[in-house]
């Protein structure tokens, strides 16, 4: 899937949307000959990639670095990536020259997280002709408001609130909007409501797609099991048996043998 048109007549014919984070050549390599629908280069980097203690310390640099190392991997898919923390905090000029740098280093449309105050910063980028994805709910660049990684739209004012937001995202021209971490109910409602898909992480299944971290997925983060991840391979064991083969077969004069050597 190449194209924005394309993204959206997923929910307008009812196939599921499917997307995972990626950061990097090798893994978008392997996404590239997947079934999976897109990509987003998530500011979870900093995290993910990075080890820092949350979204907060992605830059625009390490955003570059890291979308233009997927492109050169990803060829034949819609490549998302997501504004860092106070990228749209800094002013209208500030915003397009960021999406700019997005677009020329292979970037297909951006993310932005929340709505409110930013939503007219949102719209002067569609107007300029980048493609924005909306998120709602958990949006972890505000985690020092929020209060920690919570499920978020619980009490009936807060559904409201959110509902109203993706009501707001979807008139500004948004293509699209990721859930995190809310009901599943609000998620069915907010996707019956809107026309644009919805995609959830943490939001149950009634959304028009599903997003995963690849690490996660991948079962490559040891020790993070929350409830709405589903590990497809114990990929963290997999690869530490993998290279404790390489260590004894070097230990014990078993690697090269004659057939690896010249
Ligand atoms: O940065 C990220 O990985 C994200 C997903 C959780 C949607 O925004």
């Amino acid at each position: 899937m190449k194209s924005i048109n394309e993204f959206q007549n997923k929910k307008k014919n009812n196939n599921p949307i499917t997307m995972v984070t990626c950061y990097d050549y090798w893994s978008a390599k392997i996404i590239n000959e997947t079934e999976i629908d897109a990509v987003l280069v998530g500011d979870s980097a900093a995290m993910v990639m990075h080890g820092f203690e949350s979204t907060i310390y992605a830059e625009v640099e390490m955003m570059l670095y890291h979308i233009s190392a997927v492109k050169r991997g990803l060829k034949d898919k819609l490549l998302i990536a997501d504004f860092p923390f106070l990228a749209h905090g800094k002013g209208k000029r500030f915003a397009i020259e960021v999406a700019d740098k997005y677009l020329k280093n292979g970037a297909n449309a951006v993310k932005i997280e929340g709505a409110g105050s930013t939503i007219d910063i949102i719209k002067e980028l569609i107007d300029s002709g980048i493609p924005v994805m909306g998120h709602l709910g958990l949006t972890p660049q505000s985690i020092n408001s929020l209060g920690g990684y919570i499920v978020q739209g619980k009490s009936s004012h807060d559904a409201e609130k959110i509902l109203n937001d993706a009501l707001q995202l979807e008139s500004a021209g948004c293509f699209a909007i990721v859930l995190e971490l809310i009901p599943a109910e609000l998620s069915k409602k907010i996707t019956e409501q809107i026309k644009i898909p919805t995609i959830g992480i943490g939001a149950g299944r009634f959304t028009s797609g599903q997003i995963l971290v690849l690490q996660d997925l991948l079962g490559l983060t040891k020790d993070f099991q929350p409830k709405f991840v589903r590990k497809y391979l114990n990929g963290f064991e997999l690869i530490k048996e993998a290279l404790n083969n390489f260590n004894k077969d070097v230990k014990e004069n078993l690697f090269p043998n004659d057939e690896e050597s010249f």
